[in-house]
């Protein structure tokens, strides 16, 4: 048996260990035992600020935070976690003054400065926000979400050329990301991918999920109407047997399929939108994968697929289009969106500043007949707005031949 402690600032200590062991009560405990003798005690009362508000008390934690910072003004931890804390209660102007605090008692603490950025930011104080992004960075080079947030900011400007300096700067110090490299890609046209890799995709949509469905009805998105409108003129009344939904991301399209099929199945790459998928309860099957892959695993399943806004993540279309092909069976239908090619360009496809892919009318028909399929109809429509601008899009509606 160990003796109990007596110091009082043995009492700290061990509340500290307990605390970063995840023994919540004993921190607690201890806390408010060496606060009995000590009620000014600055660690003392930071921590149990910090443990009151991970476990839900975020007035507690204010508290607590702020009476530490009137004995240890000096901590710009303190003040960091207090801006935290006022964010996580709507008040934000409060803690934007934490976060400026933070950096005038430490000038060199990059998440003071990114901290007090996104306040900045959200406040509409854009070119401020930009500045305390830049001075995190400089702080801290390796501090990735500063180079994400400022490349995030610069694209949102319209400052396309910075937007691509900041991006290519924050993949030459974390070369691994998935984002950092397509947005890169995307920005400068340099180093362009043939299709978006599974991780960005899957990262892009897993953070994207809870809301995305708020996000397209603020951006006039219906391209999963368009797709099954198209769909039913062509089948008319009879449900077809089976329908696979490509790229099914929440499920848009299921509802509006049901009707239309005795088994539907729903593929996608993100686990996060597939749950929310899932949740509608009108997919007879839902499988966590790369498209191309799935439906190379299942040849002949399928009476039609549709790709509401999934083959916009593709550049090169001759891999996905043969994989559709041999997923379908004879006269199978296969009805999707993309974005529109304009007429600046005479290239096939082209990865867009936004990190989406745009294609040229021709190109697509070409790879629809070498994948071997008629194209009964391929129609230009607004899909959706992107930065307030309407995005032109290609509906499609092809049929394999075997
Ligand atoms: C913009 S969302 C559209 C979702 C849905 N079709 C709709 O209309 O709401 C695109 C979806 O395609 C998925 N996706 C993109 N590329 C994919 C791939 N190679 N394999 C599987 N899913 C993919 C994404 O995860 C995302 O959920």
């Amino acid at each position: 048996m160990t003796a109990a402690p007596f110091s009082v600032d043995e009492v700290l200590r061990e509340a500290m260990i307990a605390h970063r062991a995840g023994r919540m009560a004993a921190a607690e405990m201890g806390y408010r035992r060496v606060l009995k003798h000590r009620p000014d005690d600055p660690k003392a009362l930071h921590f149990l600020g910090l443990l009151q508000f991970h476990e839900g008390d975020a007035l507690g934690g204010i508290g607590h935070v702020s009476r530490s910072l009137e004995h240890e003004p000096s901590n710009a931890r303190a003040w960091n976690a207090l801006g935290s804390m006022l964010i996580a209660v709507d008040r934000s102007a409060e803690a934007a003054r934490a976060y400026r605090r933070a950096t005038e008692v430490a000038p060199s603490l990059a998440e003071g400065w990114y901290n007090l950025a996104i306040c900045e930011r959200d406040a509409g104080e854009l070119e401020s926000a930009e500045a305390h992004l830049r001075a995190a960075i400089s702080c801290d080079p390796g501090y990735f979400r500063g180079h994400e947030a400022l490349a995030m900011l610069l694209y949102q400007l319209g400052r396309i050329d910075a937007a691509a300096t900041a991006y290519a700067d924050w993949v030459r110090l974390d070369p691994a990301n998935a984002k950092a490299r397509h947005m890169a890609a995307a920005t400068s046209g340099a180093n362009v991918p043939t299709r978006a890799s599974d991780e960005y995709v899957r990262e892009l949509f897993d953070g994207a999920a809870p809301e995305f469905e708020a996000n397209l009805a603020q951006l006039q998105y219906h391209a999963h109407h368009s797709v099954v409108t198209a769909l039913v003129e062509r089948i008319g009344a009879t449900p077809l047997a089976a329908v696979l939904d490509a790229g099914c991301g929440t499920g848009l399209c299921g509802p509006l399929l049901r009707p239309h099929c005795r088994h539907l199945v729903g593929v996608d790459l993100s686990p996060k939108m597939l749950e929310l998928a899932r949740a509608r309860q009108c997919y007879d099957e839902l499988d966590a994968a790369e498209l191309t892959a799935f439906m190379r695993a299942n040849p002949g399943a399928f009476d039609a697929v549709v790709a509401a806004d999934t083959l916009v993540y593709f550049g090169a279309l001759d891999d996905v289009l043969s994989g559709v092909h041999c997923t379908l069976r004879a006269n199978g239908w296969l009805v999707f969106t993309l974005e529109a090619l304009g007429g600046h360009t005479a290239a096939d496809h082209e990865l867009q500043v936004h990190g989406r892919y745009a294609h040229g009318e021709a190109y697509v028909r070409s790879s629809l007949a070498a994948a071997g399929f008629t194209t009964p109809s391929l129609t230009y429509e607004t899909l959706r707005q992107e930065r307030e601008q309407d995005v032109r899009g290609l509906r499609v509606v092809a049929q394999a031949v075997h």
